[in-house]
C-alpha cells in the first residue's frame, strides 16, 4: 500500500456507488440504515467515519477533528447502491425477510429500498451447499460469466451516474478452499476461468470482474476470494486497493479486545472456548459443515497471533481453543456468543472469564460496510493500491502483503489506521511516547 507523503488526494466528487454482492441481512441493514440516517431517523453509531474523531500534533494543541472532516470522504447523500443476489427480492423484502430492522423503520424507507432490485448472481450451489436461487447469470465458462459481470458493471455506472465505485462481498461464506497452483498468476488464473476449474469459486469471479473495472474490492466473508497471487498481482497491476477477510464483529470483536488486554498484563490462558447461537440465513449456512471450515479458521487464528506462544511459552504454549456456532432458527439475526475464558494470574493461580454477548450481527455489521465503502474510496483516490492493511481494523482474518502476519491486536490495528490517515494528510504521526511534555 505504498503512498508518497503528502499524497495528492484526489477529490470526492460526483456519486459513489457501492456494490454490494449479497442482498441479505447485513447489505439490507446498511443500505436501510444510510437511509435512516440521511433521513435524519438514526445516527451512524459504530462507525469511524462518521462518528469518529483524531487526534492532531501534541495533546496540547487541542486538535482533535472528525474523522470525515479531517479527510476527504464521500458524504452520505452521495452513496448509490447496487447489489446482486441469489433471490430477486428487492432490498425492501429482504430487508423484511433478513428481520433485523423494526417493519416500522423499514415501512418508512420503503420508497428507497423498493428500487433496489438485484442484479442476477454468479453463483454456483457446489460452494453455498445450502443455498439455491433462481435469480443467477449463466455462461459458457467462469470467464464469460466474469465478462458479463465487467459490462454489467460499466452498464450500472453510467445508468446511475457515479463518478466512482467500490464492490464489497457480503455474500454468503462459501466452502472452504485452500490455495491452487492455478491461483497462482493472472495467466493460469483466466485459463482456469475458461476451463471451469473448480479452484475458480464465485466470489473470485466478482473479484476479478472488480479488479479488471478498476473498482476497489473488500471481502467481508471469510472465502479466499481476492487473497490469492494472481488476484493481488492484478490488483497492484491495475492500481486497485483490496481488502478484507471476513467483518470482525460479535465474538472476534470481543476476543481481539480482550486478549490484548490480558497479554499486556501477563496473565496466562490455558483454554479459551467460543460458542453461538444463530438463526439467520448466515447461521443456515454456515451449518453446512464445509462452509463452517471457512469460518472456524478464520475466527480461529486470532488468538495465536494475538498471545504469541512462540514468544511467552510459560504463559500460552498449548492453550486450548475451541469455536462453535450452532443455528438455532428462533434466534434470527439476534445472536447469542458465550466465551469461558480459563486464565491463569501471579503462581499460577487459576480464574476464570465469562462472557455472554447478546449482540445483533448485521447491527454491528453495517457500520463496517460504510467504513469499507469510504476508506477504500479514498484509498483509492489517494493512488494506494494492493492489499490495504491498514483496514485490519475491520476484519477477523485481515489479508496482508506475503510474508507479513497479520495484525488481530484492535488496538494497533487502530492506531495503525489513524496514523494511516495522519501519514495521508502530512500530520506527525502519533507514538504516544510523550516524553516532551516533561521537559
Ligand atoms: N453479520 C455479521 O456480523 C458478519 C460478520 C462477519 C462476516 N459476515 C459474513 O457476511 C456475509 C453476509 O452475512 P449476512 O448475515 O448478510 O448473510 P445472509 O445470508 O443474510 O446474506 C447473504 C446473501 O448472499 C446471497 N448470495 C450467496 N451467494 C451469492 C452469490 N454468489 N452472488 C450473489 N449473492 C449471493 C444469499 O442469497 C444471501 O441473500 C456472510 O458470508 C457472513 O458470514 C457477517
Amino acid at each position: 500500500m505504498p503512498v508518497d507523503k503528502q499524497a495528492e488526494i484526489n477529490p470526492a466528487e460526483g456519486k459513489l456507488g457501492v456494490l454490494l454482492v449479497g442482498l441479505g441481512a447485513v447489505s439490507t441493514t446498511f443500505i436501510a440504515g444510510v437511509e435512516a440516517i440521511k433521513k435524519g431517523f438514526a445516527q451512524p453509531i459504530g462507525s469511524l467515519t462518521q462518528m469518529g474523531t483524531i487526534r492532531l500534533g501534541k495533546r496540547t494543541e487541542n486538535r482533535v477533528p472528525l474523522v470525515k472532516d479531517f479527510v476527504p470522504l464521500a458524504q452520505l447523500k452521495d452513496l448509490v447502491f447496487g447489489a446482486w443476489d441469489i433471490f430477486p427480492e428487492s432490498a425492501y423484502d429482504a430487508a423484511l425477510n433478513a428481520g433485523v430492522l423494526e417493519k416500522e423503520l423499514l415501512a418508512q424507507l420503503k420508497e428507497p429500498l423498493r428500487k433496489i432490485k438485484p442484479m442476477k448472481a454468479v453463483f454456483d450451489q457446489t460452494y453455498v451447499k445450502r443455498l439455491s436461487g433462481t435469480n443467477v447469470k449463466t455462461g459458457e465458462n467462469k470467464f464469460e460469466l466474469a465478462q458479463q459481470l465487467i459490462d454489467e458493471i460499466a452498464g450500472w455506472k453510467r445508468k446511475n451516474k457515479c463518478s466512482r465505485l467500490v464492490m464489497i462481498w457480503a455474500a454468503s461464506t462459501e466452502i472452504f478452499l485452500k490455495r491452487h497452483p492455478v491461483h497462482k498468476t493472472i495467466e493460469s488464473f483466466e485459463k482456469a476461468m475458461r476451463e471451469n476449474h473448480k479452484a475458480i469459486a464465485p466470489s473470485m469471479i466478482y473479484a476479478y470482474a472488480a479488479l479488471k473495472s478498476g473498482i476497489p474490492f473488500a471481502n467481508g466473508a471469510p472465502n479466499l476470494t481476492v487473497d490469492i497471487p494472481a488476484l493481488m498481482t492484478l490488483a497492484d497491476k491495475n492500481k486497485v486497493a483490496i481488502c478484507g477477510k471476513d467483518f470482525k464483529t460479535g465474538q472476534t470483536l470481543m476476543k481481539t479486545i480482550i486478549a490484548p488486554g490480558l497479554k499486556s498484563r501477563m496473565l496466562g490462558l490455558h483454554g479459551w472456548y467460543s460458542t453461538n447461537i444463530l438463526g439467520n440465513r448466515d447461521g443456515e449456512v454456515l451449518d453446512d459443515p464445509d462452509s463452517f471450515k471457512t469460518k472456524e479458521e478464520s475466527k480461529l487464528s486470532v488468538l495465536e497471533y494475538i498471545l504469541q506462544p512462540e514468544v511467552y511459552p510459560s504463559l500460552y504454549k498449548g492453550f486450548s481453543h475451541v469455536v462453535r456456532i450452532n443455528y438455532y432458527p428462533p434466534r434470527g439475526d439476534n445472536k447469542e456468543g458465550w466465551d469461558n475464558i480459563d486464565i491463569f494470574g501471579w503462581l499460577g493461580y487459576p480464574m476464570q472469564i465469562k462472557i455472554d454477548f447478546l449482540c445483533r450481527d448485521s447491527i454491528l455489521a453495517a457500520p463496517i460496510v460504510l467504513d469499507l465503502a469510504l476508506f477504500l474510496d479514498l484509498a483509492q483516490r489517494a493512488g494506494m493500491k494492493g492489499v490495504q492493511e491498514w483496514l485490519s481494523f475491520y476484519f477477523k482474518s485481515p489479508q496482508t502483503a506475503p510474508g507479513l502476519y497479520p495484525e488481530h491486536d484492535i488496538f494497533i490495528q487502530l492506531m495503525k489506521l489513524k496514523n494511516t490517515l495522519r501519514h495521508l494528510r502530512g500530520e506527525d504521526l502519533i507514538t504516544h511516547l510523550g516524553l516532551e511534555y516533561y521537559d
